[in-house]
């Protein structure tokens, strides 16, 4: 199957920052894709999809699945599962990368998205000892991987390891998306040796990074987050949340933080910026 992406730079999945208006974003700067952050398929939460992302997924067993991808299926890119996690709630529930160990649970999961949609299928994943064996198992239902490149304990930090995702893209016999530490000063580097490449943190309140990469001159400002977020009916934390990532990178910015951090509603967020 093809891959319908715009260019190789993605949006990697984050939950709470990727928000559809903050995805609109990063797709208007120029994003090859953008990627929703964790959703579990029994959610009765309203899922909005107006960029046409990918949309990813995170469960311990198949319920629900069909039904989730069936509702959703014509919004959506590609379906991506999660085996990423590495949060205390995925480690009390048995998610993320808690479920790498079990083969057989994430066979079953993976048939049954595939069974359910024509679209393509990826899979998100950490370095961990059943890596390999889950990369020969994605080559049967997907059609491509995503490795980050960090175990469960390190998180988010520590070092991103470059040599393990190697192996993965060595064995691999389905395109390989790399994430971790992926910046505009490596990401063409870092694509000479996997297929994608997905853009984290970086991009977090700085949706300009995909226009950066993609050589776009377009800027942005927190008040065309305001203007798409609009739409939706985002509860004021969001917009709150939103308002202190993009004004991370400003002059003056811990007066500014400190200020919009005391702010209630909308009207006071709109004053203080
Ligand atoms: C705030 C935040 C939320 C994240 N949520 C998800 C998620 O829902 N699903 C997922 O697969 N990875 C999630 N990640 C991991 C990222 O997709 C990415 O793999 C990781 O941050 C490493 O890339 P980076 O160094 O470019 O940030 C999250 C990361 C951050 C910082």
């Amino acid at each position: 199957m093809k891959f319908p992406f715009r260019n190789k730079y993605l949006l990697a999945p984050m939950e709470e920052v990727n928000d559809v208006a903050f995805r609109l974003l990063c797709k208007k700067a120029g994003a090859g894709l953008t990627y929703t952050g964790m959703i579990n398929p029994l959610t009765q939460q309203k899922i909005h999809l107006d960029d046409k992302p990918a949309l990813q997924l995170f469960c311990t067993n198949t319920k629900g699945i069909k039904e989730f991808v069936k509702k959703y299926d014509k919004k959506v890119c590609l379906w991506d599962f999660n085996l990423g996690c590495p949060a205390k709630t995925a480690r009390k529930h048995g998610f993320g990368v808690f479920l790498h160990h079990d083969m057989k649970t994430i066979e079953k999961i993976l048939k049954t998205i595939r069974e359910s949609t024509k679209k393509l299928v990826t899979i998100k994943i950490r370095k961990s000892r059943y890596a390999l064996k889950i990369t020969k198992l994605a080559e049967k239902y997907c059609d491509a991987i995503c490795i980050h490149p960090r175990t469960q304990k390190q998180g988010y930090s520590g070092e991103s390891d470059l040599k393990f995702a190697e192996k993965i893209k060595k064995q691999a016999k389905i395109p390989v998306i790399y994430s971790g530490n992926v910046t505009e000063k490596n990401a063409d580097l870092l694509l000479k040796k996997f297929d994608y490449v997905m853009i984290g943190r970086k991009a977090i309140g700085n949706p300009e990074i995909f226009a950066k990469l993609t050589n776009k001159k377009i800027m942005f400002d927190f008040k065309d987050y305001l203007k798409l977020a609009g739409k939706y009916d985002f509860p004021f934390r969001q917009i709150k949340f939103q308002a202190m990532n993009f004004t991370k990178r400003k002059r003056g910015a811990r007066k500014l933080r400190l200020k919009i951090s005391r702010v209630k509603n909308l009207k006071e967020l709109m004053s203080c910026l």
